[in-house]
């Protein structure tokens, strides 16, 4: 897909792993739309990128239209990124026996899965109405998971089930779009050097930089984006689940 003068909509787009996406989509020549629920933040992206902003929730149906809407002004949205999301920690039972909290279970899905699906059904419709480019490609969704989809950890219960979904969603969300050419391509990050992880202290950063197979370091938020770029500019990527993880097995914790 030829990414200048697409729109794009970035959730999550004021931090981290969004934020790296929103530049390197702005540096192929888009017209980003940077949607968070961080306001100022999503205006401070938008700002140094020349794009456009809109606070609000993902997992709220009439925000995620908002947005949408604002990045389908032009009629050239074709690119929708699903960055927006956070981690849990709780096991099954804690130390006390007690079980693992229903509030927290739902909080996470709601924001992981159905903030995900809340974006990528309305912005797909959105696409669904835009003129087709080459081989009819209107354009690309692209979904945020987790290598702990894959091998959730001791206390990753929520955040794997929620992780789970959003790869499980790829297949079925890529036969959906096939017949108005829209592909759905997800990526699975391993350790990332983003705010999530900027609160541990820094020798706990290195050690998870040392148990990366090779290299031995976090992941780049910038490596995240150029991998979004990749995705957007191949149109031959589609309905597929990618690990961006250095090679990263995670341990049982
Ligand atoms: N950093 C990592 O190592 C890593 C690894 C695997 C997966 N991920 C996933 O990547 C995604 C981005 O992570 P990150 O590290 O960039 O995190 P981050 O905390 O730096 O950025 C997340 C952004 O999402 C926004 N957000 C949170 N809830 C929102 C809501 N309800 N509505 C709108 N915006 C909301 C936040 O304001 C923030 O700007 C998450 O889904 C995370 O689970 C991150």
């Amino acid at each position: 897909m030829e990414i200048s003068n697409s729109s794009a909509i970035v959730t999550g787009g004021a931090s981290g792993l969004g934020a790296a996406t929103c530049r390197a989509l702005a540096e192929k020549g888009a017209r980003v739309v940077v949607f968070d629920r961080n306001e100022d933040g999503a205006k401070q992206v938008a700002a140094e990128i020349g794009g456009e902003y809109i606070g609000g929730d993902v997992t709220n149906p009439d925000d995620c239209q908002r947005a949408v809407d604002l990045a389908a002004e032009g009629d050239e949205l074709r690119i929708a990124v699903n960055c927006a999301g956070t981690g849990w920690a709780e096991r099954v039972i804690n130390r006390s026996g007690e079980p693992h909290s229903a509030q927290g279970f739902e909080f996470i899905l709601r924001l992981n899965v159905i903030g995900t699906f809340n974006v990528m059904t309305r912005a797909a419709a959105a696409m669904a109405k835009v003129a087709p480019g080459e081989d009819g490609e209107r354009g690309v969704v692209v979904n945020t998971a987790s290598v702990a989809a894959f091998d959730g950890q001791i206390g990753q219960l929520a955040y794997s089930a929620s992780k789970g979904a959003v790869v499980a969603m790829t297949l079925p969300a890529a036969r959906d779009l096939s017949v108005v050419g829209i592909r759905v391509v997800t990526i699975a990050p391993g350790l990332f050097d983003t705010p999530l992880l900027a609160t541990l202290p820094e020798d706990q950063r290195r050690a998870l930089g040392e148990s990366v197979l090779f290299p031995k370091v976090l992941g780049l938020p910038s490596q995240y984006g150029q991998l979004v770029v990749s995705i957007a500019q191949n149109r031959y990527l589609n309905g597929e689940v990618l690990r961006l993880d250095g090679g990263i097995r995670m341990p049982p914790r």
